[in-house]
């Protein structure tokens, strides 16, 4: 990473993404995506507070640029050892360029340099896209939530166990080869 990069706190990966920290400045994009891709979108004071609560370091939420277009965002929560993803999505005119894969491996990165061993999330039964996304990530259905969104589809939870390894480390340098910087040495 570059001085300038690291003084900006943004990190240049091979692809021309560029991951950095959620900042309010970049509601109003998210909320373009945001207001696309949910059927119930959380509002910009929704993404206030998890940012307030991210400084607090309970949070953790990331945002990708391209060619200076926002193009992809994503967080999680941390709880004791495990971090629940609760929100990420891409572009819809930029889907399967890698960004989904790249922002989650930014999350499983944080989550082992917080000493997490899980992650966990729900996912809509009709969301094949995620479900593919989570898969490569070694994520595995532990359950149903009935009715869970609109009161009407179910939700999938899904977990993704023993991240703490150098055995994850190594699946998440195979997945994003550009981020293995971030991983360090385990
Ligand atoms: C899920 C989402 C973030 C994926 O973003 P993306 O930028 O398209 O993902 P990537 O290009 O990094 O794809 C990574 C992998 O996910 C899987 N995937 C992505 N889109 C897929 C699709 N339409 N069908 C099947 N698998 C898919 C593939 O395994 C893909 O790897 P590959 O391209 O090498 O085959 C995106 O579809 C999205 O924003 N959806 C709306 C928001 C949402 O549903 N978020 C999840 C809430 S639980």
């Amino acid at each position: 990473m570059s001085v300038l990069s690291r003084l900006l706190n943004r990190e240049p990966s091979a692809r021309g993404l560029v991951i950095g920290p959620m900042r309010r400045r970049d509601l109003t994009a998210i909320q373009v995506i945001e207001r696309q891709v949910y059927p119930q979108p959380w509002s910009v004071n929704v993404f206030t507070n998890e940012i307030d609560m991210a400084k607090q370091g309970q949070r953790y939420y990331i945002v990708g640029y391209r060619g200076g277009q926002l193009v992809g965002y994503a967080g999680m929560m941390i709880v004791m050892d495990e971090a629940h993803i609760t929100n990420i999505a891409s572009d819809p005119n930029r889907r399967r360029e890698g960004i989904g894969r790249r922002l989650l491996a930014d999350l499983a990165w944080e989550a082992r340099h917080r000493g997490c061993s899980s992650l966990t999330l729900e996912v809509r039964i009709s969301n094949v896209a995620a479900q593919g996304l989570y898969h490569q990530f070694g994520f595995e259905p532990a359950g149903i939530r009935q009715k869970y969104y609109e009161n009407t589809e179910d939700a999938i939870v899904m977990w993704c166990h023993n991240i703490d390894t150098h055995e994850y480390a190594d699946r998440l340098r195979q997945l994003c080869p550009e981020m293995a910087d971030r991983g360090g040495s385990t």
